[in-house]
């Protein structure tokens, strides 16, 4: 008998939801896409840390993908998913369609303006209106406590900050480690898309940000030179197109233009074949990477 409580509609979510508070279970919520691997594991590993019951939600969102994007061929496969969920000891999955996401002339979005513009809001200009809308939907049917997203996704990561800030969600926001390959491959459901030949090439972006903090570390802060050795990595590797190669500020996602300081966090955009791939890390402290 399976334990895991998979909820298909509002209302049952919202019932699940109701009698738990009633109990006064603090709720953790993991929103993902689906596709699941061990990171996306460890966050509800870490919302069970937070919360006393947790809810995973899978929903492939077509507003965050742009029209040449690879919604349609995104990977899907629920009752995997669900094995696995359960198997980490969440309480409830809650996977919707998309009437219930987007009823009939839905009209409403979410926009967090300056934290959407640049990185990947440059390549993607819809995506992050996308995925603020989204999460804002799955707050509003879930009431979490505490919600937990990984710094995989960086700048996905301090939007939904932003924007749990500015909206009075009062949510707590929890972030999680970057969950890696033994190479140093970020984990991702977009992985799959990776022939033999470019999952190989796929481990220059770690390599890079590996070469990074070690250049910071040893005395190197120039913004202009550690930009530079992290181009000289992924221009290295043949089968790798970069989009960006940046160094930010972690918390505003400003550019860094003269002295790096130790949290600045150097972001990667890169194509490999038609696979866009993205990862990040700080300069400096504790990481994945080491
Ligand atoms: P998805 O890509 O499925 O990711 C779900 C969550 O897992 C996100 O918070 C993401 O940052 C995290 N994650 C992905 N790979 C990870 C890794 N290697 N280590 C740690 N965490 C990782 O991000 C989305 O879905 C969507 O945009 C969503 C927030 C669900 C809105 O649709």
């Amino acid at each position: 008998m399976s334990s895991l409580m998979v909820l298909a509609t509002l209302d049952a979510l919202r019932q699940q939801v109701k009698a738990w508070k009633q109990q006064s279970l603090k709720i953790g919520f993991v929103p993902t896409m689906g596709y699941l691997h061990d990171g996306h594991l460890s966050l509800i590993h870490l919302a069970l840390e937070h919360s006393d019951r947790v809810i995973v939600s899978v929903y492939v969102n077509p507003t965050q993908f742009g029209p040449n994007e690879d919604l349609a061929q995104y990977p899907r496969d629920l009752e995997g998913d669900q094995a696995k969920i359960e198997q980490a000891g969440a309480h409830a999955l809650f996977y919707p369609d998309d009437a219930i996401m987007y009823p009939d002339n839905a009209q409403t979005f979410v926009n967090v303006k300056n934290l959407s513009r640049p990185l990947c809001g440059e390549d993607r200009p819809v995506h992050f209106e996308g995925v603020a809308t989204v999460v804002t939907k799955l707050f509003n049917a879930v009431r979490p406590d505490v919600a937990v997203f990984g710094k995989k996704d960086y700048q996905q990561l301090q939007i939904i900050r932003q924007m749990t800030q500015d909206l009075l969600f009062g949510i707590e926001i929890v972030g999680g480690a970057i969950v890696r390959e033994s190479d140093g491959l970020a984990m991702s459901s977009r992985n799959a898309y990776l022939n033999p030949e470019q999952r190989q090439a796929a481990a220059c972006l770690s390599r890079a940000l590996r070469t990074v903090r070690q250049a910071f570390s040893s005395g190197t802060h120039s913004a202009d030179e550690l930009l530079q050795a992290a181009k000289y990595v992924i221009a290295e590797e043949s089968l790798a197109q970069p989009q960006y190669i940046e160094l930010r500020n972690s918390t505003t996602l400003e550019t860094i233009t003269e002295e790096a300081q130790a949290s600045d966090r150097m972001f990667l955009a890169v194509r490999v074949g038609s696979t866009r791939l993205i990862d990040n890390a700080p300069l400096a402290g504790p990481c994945e990477l080491d």
